[in-house]
């Protein structure tokens, strides 16, 4: 029996076999994107660098000496590579357990491919066990909270955390997301909204799913 844990290393490789050679890639963040930093290390020389969506993917990166662009300098990503919170069998996503959910979102937007890497747990027949992290700016916390509210959802302020753009996280509890699409774009359009966890309107394109009989590779 293979260890989560097991599961997130064996997908991180699994991942080398879908970066291109001498591209600048997109680098998510999490612990299951951090075991992909530590073996793209042992490539480096085979890519130009990476663009990265956190303060902390960007300091393992450059620890392995891999060159970190900054998005405006870069036009164009072949593949993004990043985890998942949970991931429906449509390849809609909640992320955002780390926080990083803002800037995972642009990088994705830029790139022409989104390469997920999860294990068995985090894969779901409907989306919403795992609370839905939404970024907002500090002010309108108490207004989008009710909002929230509203939608059927439960949402907590995460204690203690200040996102890479100085906002904060609410999570949201108890939402059963049945048309992930339609609730990505209501969120937003909350005043106050910087970004919703549900990456829905741009999916994953492929999904490598660490299984106990191995990696499966889903579009
Ligand atoms: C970071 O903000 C998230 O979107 C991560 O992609 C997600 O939390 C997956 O993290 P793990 O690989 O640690 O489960």
């Amino acid at each position: 029996m293979l260890t989560q844990d097991q599961l997130k290393l064996a997908v991180a490789k699994k991942a080398l076999e879908f970066v291109p050679e001498d591209a600048i890639i997109g680098v998510g963040t999490g612990s299951t994107v951090n075991l992909f930093i530590e073996e793209l290390a042992g490539i480096k020389d085979r890519i130009k660098g990476a663009v990265s969506s956190s303060d902390a993917s960007t300091a393992r990166l450059k620890a392995h000496h891999i060159p970190v662009f900054d998005l405006n300098e870069v036009d164009k990503l072949p593949v993004y590579i990043d985890g998942a919170d949970e991931i429906n069998h449509h390849l809609h996503m909640i992320k955002g357990g780390g926080a990083a959910l803002t800037r995972e979102k642009i990088v994705a937007g830029v790139a022409d491919e989104f390469i997920c890497i999860a294990d068995e747990k985090k894969y779901v027949t409907m989306l919403g066990a795992f609370p839905l992290p939404i970024e907002v700016i500090p002010m309108a916390r108490s207004y989008v909270a009710r909002e929230l509210v509203r939608l059927g959802g439960h949402p907590e302020l995460r204690q203690g955390v200040t996102t890479d753009n100085g906002n904060v996280i609410l999570d949201v509890h108890g939402l059963q997301i049945m048309k992930p699409v339609e609730l990505e774009e209501t969120i937003n359009h909350i005043a106050g909204v910087v970004t919703c966890g549900l990456f829905a309107r741009r999916r994953a394109d492929v999904l490598l799913l660490g299984k106990q009989d191995g990696v499966a590779v889903l579009r």
